[in-house]
This record gives C-alpha cells, structure tokens and sequence, in this order.
C-alpha cells in the first residue's frame, strides 16, 4: 500500500520504517529540513537501538520530504504521528496536529484516504481532525470532499528503547473506526505483523512464545480512551510501588523483595514495579495531566491518577531529601549523576528525573557532574539553563572527586563499574542508587556507603 507518515520522532519514524520493512511504499513527511537530510543520508535523527540498520533494510521502499505536496497525494493511508505536547491547564498543545490535519486537507487528491491518528490525542480528535482536513480541502477546492478520505484511530503502544521490537511484535494492535471499510484498509496494512508471516530481520528476532497478535477493533472514542488509560495505569503502578517504598524504608523491609512478592500474583504482573525516583519520558506526565484535563471537562475528578502524578513529583525531591539528610550542606558540595535520558537505551530527555534533580540541586548551590552514555549532546543542545553542569566523558570522570553520586538512569553499563578505585576516587564515597539498580552488598565492600531511594 501507499502510505505516508506525518512527524518523523521516535512514533513516526518507526512506524514508517517498520511499515517499508513489511514492503509497503512509504513516505515519511517532517518539516525540519534538517531531519530529513539525515534521513536521506541513512541516519537516525535519535538514538534508537537498530533502527539505523531496519532503516537500511527497508531503503528501497522509503522516500523523505519535507513537502506536504510530494507525501499526500495518492497515499490510501495517512498517519499522523506529530508531536502533542503538554499545553496549558494539562491539556496536549494540538498545533502540530492541527497543521498536518490541514496540510493534508490541503494536498489531498481524488484517493480513497484514510487518515491516521497515531499521535496521543484527546478523545474527540478523530472527528475534529476529520472537520479540519474537510474545512482545509473545502477552502482549497472550492467543494467537499465527499467520501474520499475516512479517520482512524491507531494509538502507539511501543517504547523508546525499543521501538522496533514492540512495533514489529506488539502485544495487541488497537484500532479505532466508525466504519467498518476504514477500518478493513488498517487490517490489510498490519496484517503481517497481526498474523506475523513477516521474516524476522536477523538483529530483531521473533520471541518464540509470540503467536497471532490479538487485535481490538472498536470505535474511535475507545481508541483514544484506550491509550491514556494504559499509560495512566502504567504509571500508577511505578507510583503506588513508590509508595509501599516509603512505608518499606520506615518499617525496615527490603522494597525488592517486597515488589517481587506482590508482582509474583500472575493478576498484578512484576513489569512497572520497581521501585526509585519514578517515571519521566514524553508520555506519562502529559497523559496522565490530559486525563485529568478531559475528565475535568465533563465534570469528573480523577484523584488516583493526581496522586500518581503527586507521588511521582515527590520521588524527586526525595532524592535532595536524601542527600540532604547524608551531607546535611549542599552548598559547595559536588554531585555526579550517572544518567540523563528518562531510561536507558533512548537519549530522550524529555520531562527526565535527571534535568529536575540537576536544577535543584544548582538552586542549593551544589556543583554537579553529569554522564550519559548517549544523550550528552542532547543535554548540552536542548538545555543551556543547565551550562553550569559539567558534562563528563565518562562514569569514572563523574565520580573522581564528588560528595555524592546519583545513579539516576539505570544504564547496563553503570552496573558493572570497577567501584573499589572509584570509591577511593571520591572524597566522600556516597552513592545513592535512585534505581535500586545496584549490587548494594557490592558496594558497600567496595567502601562505599551506599543509599536505596527507598531503603
Ligand atoms: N515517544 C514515545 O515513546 C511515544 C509512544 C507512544 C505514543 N507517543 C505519541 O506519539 C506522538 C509523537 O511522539 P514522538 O515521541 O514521536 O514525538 P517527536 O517529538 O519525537 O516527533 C514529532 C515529529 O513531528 C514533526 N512535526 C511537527 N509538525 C509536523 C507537521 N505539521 N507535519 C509533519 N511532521 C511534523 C516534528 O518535527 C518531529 O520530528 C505524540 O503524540 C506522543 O504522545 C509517543
């Protein structure tokens, strides 16, 4: 099939890619002129694991541009997968939705359409999308559309990390549509990845247990509902884990165990349990913030999902707590953080644990070191409020020297560090594993006085 992707991020472009792999002609559409340069050149404009090499392989079927007029017409599928970021009063920021609604209006020819919401969007922007695109085609052609275009829901579940692996195996596929012809064009274009007849690429093996990929097929509003409802549960959960936490470090019980025990119970699940300083990314504070907002709108309180994102906020300040009560002064001290992306394997730093305890702990005067395997040029181009930290090559260069030092991203490669040389590097040898990542047994025979976010 024809199909052209809206936002080439970490959403669009790993649809379109993934998409191509499959062997449909895809046309991936961004207005920064620089991205696709990139892309045309074959590299990735972020650190996703594989997708430079999927992208390589599915070449041939992928074209770049950054006009609208060269990635419209003649698609049979649109997605748009633009960024929504948060706005005001918690509510998403549409503007980028609302300008690929129209430039689609705008460029659309006689094809049979089906627009593609894959952006988190509030529920109802399935039928404001499809005013906009018809009000944009009307003003450019001078009559309406008729019946050529149609808007689905097709919410995006992966996560940044690994983007390829949950796109490609996914653990349901949703798609939300009022018409039953919109939503059989969605069914043929995944049907690969549904029934998964693809072959595998050789560095993305198939898991061996997966089967068929279940399918939920519903109306748009569910899918919409759908979306915001797993990334509030999800984070609820890192939430609720964080506070048994609390409660864990004053009564003297061992958090891990603790989580290993509720989540053994095949109804709770041992994912999203781990107890530290919480979530960050791109999505869980700007869904759960637009949940509360939708459900404010209709009159409704969400107060679980507020304390989620309470509990969450406070995780951080826990962090200077904890610092606090082991240096007692702040000012003058010097703080490594071991980690800047939200999570490991992405260097997306967006709404990242890492950027709100660097600022706090400058607000108190502490000079901070920082390391990050591979977000470093992001921190230094996306943050020059944060030039007073000195962004270091290398873990041991963050350490040498420090007060303290906060595991904050819970890299591989931070859990295998020679600590004994770096203890003795330090000139008080404090770590604080805001992950609960490290082996605290080993640290601390490596001479480091070692502190648990919740232990
Ligand atoms: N990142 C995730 O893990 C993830 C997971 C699931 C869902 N989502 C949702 O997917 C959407 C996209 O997220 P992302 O992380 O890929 O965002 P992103 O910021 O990485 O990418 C958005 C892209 O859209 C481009 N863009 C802006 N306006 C455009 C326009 N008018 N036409 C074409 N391109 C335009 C931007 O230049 C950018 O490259 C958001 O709604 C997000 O909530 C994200």
């Amino acid at each position: 099939m024809n199909v052209t992707i809206l936002g080439t991020g970490y959403v669009g472009l790993t649809t379109g890619v993934c998409l191509a792999f499959l062997g449909h002609k895809v046309t991936c559409a961004d207005p920064v002129a620089e991205k696709i340069a990139m892309l045309e050149g074959g590299a990735v404009p972020f650190h996703e694991p594989f997708l430079a090499d999927l992208l390589a392989e599915a070449r041939c079927n992928l074209k770049f541009t950054t006009e609208y007029a060269h990635a419209i017409p003649g698609a049979q599928v649109i997605f748009i997968a633009v960024g929504t970021p948060p706005g005001q009063n918690g509510s998403p920021d549409l503007k980028y939705l609302q300008a690929a609604a129209r430039g689609i209006g705008e460029h659309m020819d006689a094809t049979f359409t089906v627009v593609v919401n894959k952006s988190t969007v509030p529920i109802g922007s399935g039928n404001w999308v499809g005013a906009l695109v018809r009000d944009a085609f009307e003003k450019r052609n001078g009559r309406k559309p008729h019946t050529s275009f149609a808007v689905a829901s097709n919410p995006e579940f992966l996560r940044e990390g690994s983007a390829l692996h949950d796109s490609l195996y996914p653990d349901r596929v949703v798609i939300g549509a009022d018409e039953e012809q919109t939503a059989e064009v969605l069914y043929t274009l995944y049907r690969p990845i549904l029934d998964q007849t693809f072959q595998p690429p050789p560095f993305l093996p198939r898991p061996e247990e997966l089967g068929a990929v279940p399918l939920i097929s519903t109306d748009l509003a569910s899918a919409e509902l759908i979306k915001y409802a797993a990334n509030a549960f999800l984070a609820l959960k890192i939430s609720y884990i964080n506070e048994i936490g609390l409660l864990s470090e004053k009564v003297g019980a061992d958090i891990a165990q603790v989580a290993k025990g509720i989540g053994l119970d095949a109804r709770i699940g041992t994912r999203f349990l781990q107890a530290g300083i919480g979530w960050g990314g791109s999505c869980f504070g700007k869904d759960t913030a637009a949940l509360v907002a939708t459900a404010a709108e209709y009159g409704l309180e969400m107060p679980i999902v507020q304390s989620a994102r309470d509990v969450n906020r406070r995780q951080r300040e826990r962090v200077i707590e904890k610092l606090l009560g082991e240096l007692r002064i702040l000012k003058g001290r010097t703080i490594g953080l071991l980690g800047l992306a939200f999570k490991p394997h992405t260097d997306d730093l967006r709404e990242a644990p890492a950027i709100d305890i660097a600022r706090k702990l400058i607000e108190r005067g502490a000079r901070v070191k920082a390391h990050d395997p591979v977000a470093m040029d992001r921190f230094r181009r996306d943050h020059p409020e944060l030039c007073d930290v000195a962004c270091c090559d290398s873990p041991e260069q963050v350490i040498r020297d420090c007060d303290a030092v906060v595991l904050v991203t819970e890299w591989p490669q931070y859990r295998e560090l020679d600590w004994e040389p770096l203890a003795k590097s330090m000139r008080t040898a404090v770590m604080l594993d805001g992950r609960l990542a490290l082996d605290r047994s080993r640290l601390s025979r490596a001479g480091f006085r070692y502190l648990g976010l919740a232990c």
